[in-house]
């Protein structure tokens, strides 16, 4: 149930890319699920509302990872001397075929879920793996953490090992269907997304079917798009038809207009690729930590939002270690850094307000109203409590945002809503004698 109450603390949130909103010991207020502002004091018509203070925790708006694969998550933190196609063949290919054994697939997701639901995240897009039954598995889980997330089951059909390779492309369809229709009305906070893998794993008549499930169903549609270059040269021999690689989504009716569209990564963009990404809205998920591991570049961010286009974060779990989206906006400033040096001195790196942006409204907005807590946003909120990393300085909220955010460490979150429902608060651990 939404809920209409009053959170105090100190209060951070974005506005803009540039601009961060910050009320020392403010009032955040919801109402049924929606944010009614942020007061430095309490106005007249909320005075009966019941509060929740904080007293001197940060608040922040929950965190959104657009971009990242559950049944990976096994094996983060491994395996990562290789490039895409070899780490995709050799570590992830051979991990994602257990999740037919839905025993194994219980006891891998159930991880999965207990700690997004202890992360700072509270909106996520999720990759599964092919299999329909565990996808539903993991979504059955992930609509018990109080998260709102998307999640996939993947279409691959071609250029994979028969044993994590759909058959065909009927058969793909088919299963994607099956899926579909098997978890239609079941939940409130997991949504189905169309989850073609990527063009190479995808036949060009398995992108004619998915397009037309997902004009049946109404879906929107994630994948990964320009990661690595040995992909980009695979794409064009592929799609020669393409002219870029985002071409071969875009041919089929799967990039962006109606359609909302995640892409992973966009590292390597080809001018007209950008060019059509903006016309078509089409949301980019910038993985810095992923194209780290997997030594596949860093990606444009400043021209991306330079140009005003669709950005958020993700993860990548498991081409990135962990589930932090803190971690995340550390390493997309970071990143740019490297590539302001190294690449292109007129492109200025990320500023910590930028990163903090990308976590939350940046990639909010592919959720609608979220990532903020200006009037009307769905209350998606992170109560952190700081104490612990102690410090003689005497610290501005600003600065304990920027070390929380660079620290990425999320043993301090004290409590987390999503829409208006609290998924935890760690008082309610406490036996009444604490
Ligand atoms: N491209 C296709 N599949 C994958 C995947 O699992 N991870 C990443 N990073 N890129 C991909
Ligand atoms: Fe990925």
């Amino acid at each position: 149930m939404a809920e209409t109450f009053i959170l105090r603390g100190n209060i951070c949130y974005s506005e803009s890319p540039r601009s961060l909103a910050v009320t020392e010991k403010g009032y955040l207020v919801c109402i049924e699920g929606r944010s009614a502002g942020v007061w430095k004091s309490l106005p007249e018509q909320y005075a009966g509302l019941p509060v929740t203070d904080y007293k001197d925790s940060l608040i922040v708006p929950g965190l959104v990872d657009l971009h990242l694969h559950a049944p990976q998550y096994t094996f983060r933190g491994m395996g990562m001397d290789l490039e895409l196609l070899d780490w995709l063949n050799t570590r992830t290919f051979p991990e994602e075929a257990k999740y037919e054994d839905l025993e194994y697939a219980g006891k891998a997701y159930n991880i999965f879920a207990e700690s997004m639901k202890k992360s700072a995240t509270t909106r996520a897009c999720i990759f599964a793996t092919l299999h329909r039954e565990a996808t539903a598995l993991l979504m059955d889980l992930m609509e018990d953490t109080g998260l709102v997330t998307m999640v996939g089951k993947v279409n691959m059909d071609r250029n994979c090992p028969d044993y994590l390779r759909e058959e065909s492309p009927e058969r793909s369809a088919q299963e994607t269907r099956a899926w579909l229709d098997g978890i239609a009305g079941r939940y409130r906070n997991t949504k189905p997304i169309l989850t073609p893998r990527f063009i190479p794993t995808c036949s060009d008549e398995l992108m004619r079917k998915l397009k037309e499930i997902q004009e049946e169903y109404r879906l929107p549609v994630q994948s990964h798009l320009s990661e690595n270059k040995g992909e980009i040269a695979w794409v064009k021999e592929l799609c020669p038809w393409a002219g870029y690689y985002g071409g071969a989504y875009d041919g089929f009716g799967l990039f962006g207009g109606e359609v909302k569209t995640i892409m992973a990564h966009c590292v390597w963009p080809e001018e007209a690729e950008k060019e059509r990404m903006k016309e078509q809205g089409v949301y980019i998920a910038h993985c810095p930590q992923s194209n780290t591991n997997l030594s596949s570049g860093i990606a444009p961010v400043r021209e991306y939002l330079d140009k005003g286009m669709n950005i958020g974060l993700g993860t990548d779990v498991a081409g990135g270690v962990g589930e932090s989206i803190f971690r995340a906006m550390a390493d997309a400033i970071q990143v740019s850094k490297l590539r302001w040096r190294l690449a292109d001195e007129t492109k200025k790196p990320l500023s910590v307000e930028e990163a903090f942006y990308l976590g939350t409204k940046g990639g909010g907005s592919f959720f609608g109203n979220v990532g903020s807590f200006e009037e009307g946003y769905e209350l998606d909120a992170v109560v952190i409590d700081d104490r612990a990393l102690k410090s003689p300085l005497p610290l501005s909220v600003r600065e304990r945002l920027e070390r929380i955010i660079y620290l990425s460490d999320e043993r301090h979150i004290r409590a987390k809503y999503v829409a208006g429902a609290r998924v935890f608060d760690m008082a309610d651990d406490m036996s009444p004698a604490d």
